[in-house]
């Protein structure tokens, strides 16, 4: 199987799964990627069974809304049945790196409100501890120095992600090398520097459930 076949296998799966959860005035939190693509794609397929997404980035609203998909404002919901969104890295007990599309501080903060979080991945999304991936930090532009310094204290590597902008009006550093193996705290201590908006790791509020597809189907994974 092709990665794009595995990505739309595990939005099939995750499809299934959140479709008996749905009535008339669900909202469904929607991520931003690759992956949250196909699930995006294949929601449609079910838009008269809940009321409406809100989406974790203006690319996916826009998909959303494209497909006849109802976008509503975080601020104008009250509770969100169901998050589903993919990931860069995920360990064993469901902690994750996202951020490699830029998206990561909408997407904390859908996660939040979610009453479940849903993760969509293909199995090279695997590992047993986080950090070969880089970790995406979302910084204001003007602490991009003073932020960069702060992480190289941490005896890691920060890199300007040149050329992009979040959809918040921000800047992306993405850190090599990090130690992460206690995601939880190191979670808190990269968003206590100053002029840092949000860190790519979702640990404090990791997932609840992930739809892993492998070559011989969808796995379901808790964390251990
Ligand atoms: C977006 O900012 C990210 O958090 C994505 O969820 C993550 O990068 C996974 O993307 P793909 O599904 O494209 O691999």
């Amino acid at each position: 199987m092709t990665q794009d076949e595995l990505k739309l296998a595990v939005a099939k799966a995750a499809i299934e799964y959140i479709t008996p959860k749905l009535d008339k005035e669900s909202i469904v939190g929607v991520g931003t990627g690759s992956t949250a693509n196909f699930f995006i794609a294949e929601l449609a397929g079910i838009k008269h069974l809940f009321a409406g997404a809100v989406a974790s980035s203006d690319e996916s609203a826009k998909r959303l809304q494209d497909l006849g998909i109802e976008v509503l404002e975080l601020n104008d919901i009250n509770e969100m049945v169901v998050y589903v969104d993919g990931a860069d890295e995920f360990d064993p007990q469901l902690n994750l790196i996202k951020g490699g599309g830029a998206a990561l501080t909408r997407e904390k903060i859908v996660a939040a409100v979610a009453k479940e979080f849903i993760c969509i991945v293909d199995d090279t999304k695997q590992v047993e501890v986080l950090g070969d991936y880089p970790l995406p930090v979302e910084v204001i532009p003007m602490a991009r120095s003073y932020v960069s310094r702060e992480l190289a204290k941490l005896n890691a590597q920060p890199v300007y992600r040149q050329g992009v902008v979040t959809d918040n009006g921000n800047v992306i550093l993405d850190v090599e090398d990090l130690d992460i193996s206690d995601a939880k705290a190191l979670e808190v201590k990269i968003n206590n520097i100053v002029g840092v908006v949000t860190n790519g790791l979702f640990a404090q509020r990791n997932a609840d459930l992930l739809l892993m597809g492998c070559a011989d189907g969808v796995q379901t994974l808790t964390a251990k």
